[in-house]
């Protein structure tokens, strides 16, 4: 079974590519390196012994895109995670996050139905809920105000998706991800963006290796535990096996419906304080951080219901906030040449 999985030289992308190796998928993958570049396929083929076909393409170019499919019209399914998501950056540029997340979707699903693909994976968000006022959240909570131009756009994309593969044969599943984290046990993968993290723990583990000189925690005066804000924290590699166990699903026919939605989190908060001391407890290194105002586009607390993914999955996440601090810790002393 040929699966093309875009942005797959992504963070969350590449990790995926790798379970779905190790689950006997042959994988496709294609990327605009906007935000990653081949040093993940490289680092895929020392853990797997696969090299990856690769398309460097822009999902925004149709004609490029198509040459994928051309190449390869056998590809059974798609995994569509190509999309900017940074919370933070979209909120200063939304034109870039819609016509970037969304144009290329267009895309994708077009050439899904030409080329008649049976299954497609969307990589949604649980910033589709909005700032909802009490967790957990399951599928049905209904979704608030998106609180950046992120969340709208996969709001927006959950949508289309739906929309699209309505009356084709394609089924598709989204999976509403919480906050990856965490890097592979092997410390060959891990999160290297291009650009300069957003997210938390990347962050925390280049403030520990003194690639920045201080972190700033935004804001302690929600009406938190704390006063920091909450979120879901799950480790890359169980968010990378949910998408293989996804794709089982519809191609072994299991999924009577046309769409199927799935939380992918494990199921309890921590606060950004938290998870600083989670960091300085399991590595022993004392983080310096100030605390600084509030950050556009934050919601207070999110976190997940994820049963719905364990009982029609068979999805159980297997590792926790300190599995994420020591395989996030030894990517970043490995990247850094330690
Ligand atoms: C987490 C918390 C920040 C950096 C992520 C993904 C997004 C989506 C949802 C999948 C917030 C605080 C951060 C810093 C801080 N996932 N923080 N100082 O915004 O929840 O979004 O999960 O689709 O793609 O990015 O994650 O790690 O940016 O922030 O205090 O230097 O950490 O304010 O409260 P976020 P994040």
């Amino acid at each position: 079974m040929k699966i093309l999985v875009t942005g797959g030289t992504g963070y969350i992308g590449s990790h995926t590519i790798i379970d779905l190796i190790e689950n006997g998928y042959e994988v496709v993958c294609a990327d605009n390196g906007i935000n990653s570049d081949t040093s993940s396929l490289t680092a895929i083929m020392k853990i797997t012994g696969v090299d990856v076909p690769y398309f460097h393409v822009d999902l925004c170019d149709l004609n490029a895109s198509e040459a994928i499919f051309k190449t390869h019209p056998d590809i059974t399914g798609i995994v569509h995670f190509a999309a900017l998501k940074s919370v933070g950056e979209s909120v200063e540029k939304p034109i870039l996050y819609f016509r970037n997340n969304l144009e290329s979707l267009i895309n994708i699903l077009d050439l899904s139905i030409k080329y008649e693909t049976k299954a497609f994976i969307f990589s949604s968000s649980c910033t589709v809920y909005g700032d909802v006022d009490q967790s957990p959240v399951d599928e049905n909570t209904p979704w608030q105000e998106a609180a950046s131009p992120y969340g709208r756009t996969k709001q927006i994309g959950e949508q289309m998706v739906t929309d699209s593969l309505r009356n084709t044969r394609v089924k598709s599943i989204l999976l509403r991800y919480f906050n990856p984290a965490g890097a592979h046990p092997s410390a060959l993968l891990g999160e290297s963006p291009i650009n300069p993290p957003q997210n938390l723990v990347p962050i925390i583990t280049e403030t520990a290796i003194g690639k920045r000189k201080k972190m700033t925690v935004y804001g302690n005066d929600y009406p938190t535990r704390d006063g920091s804000c909450i979120r879901d924290y799950i480790h890359v590699c169980d968010l990378a096996k949910a998408h293989t166990l996804a794709l089982k699903y519809i191609l072994e026919e299991k999924q009577k419906q046309q769409n199927e939605i799935f939380n992918v989190g494990i199921g309890n908060g921590l606060s950004v304080l938290e998870v600083i001391s989670a960091f300085e407890s399991l590595t022993g290194q004392k983080l310096n951080y100030d605390i600084g105002d509030r950050r556009p586009g934050d919601v207070m607390a999110i976190y997940s219901n994820h049963h719905k993914a364990t009982e029609k999955l068979g999805w159980i996440p297997e590792m926790n906030v300190a599995d994420i601090m020591k395989t996030a810790w030894a990517w970043e002393l490995k990247r850094t040449g330690n």
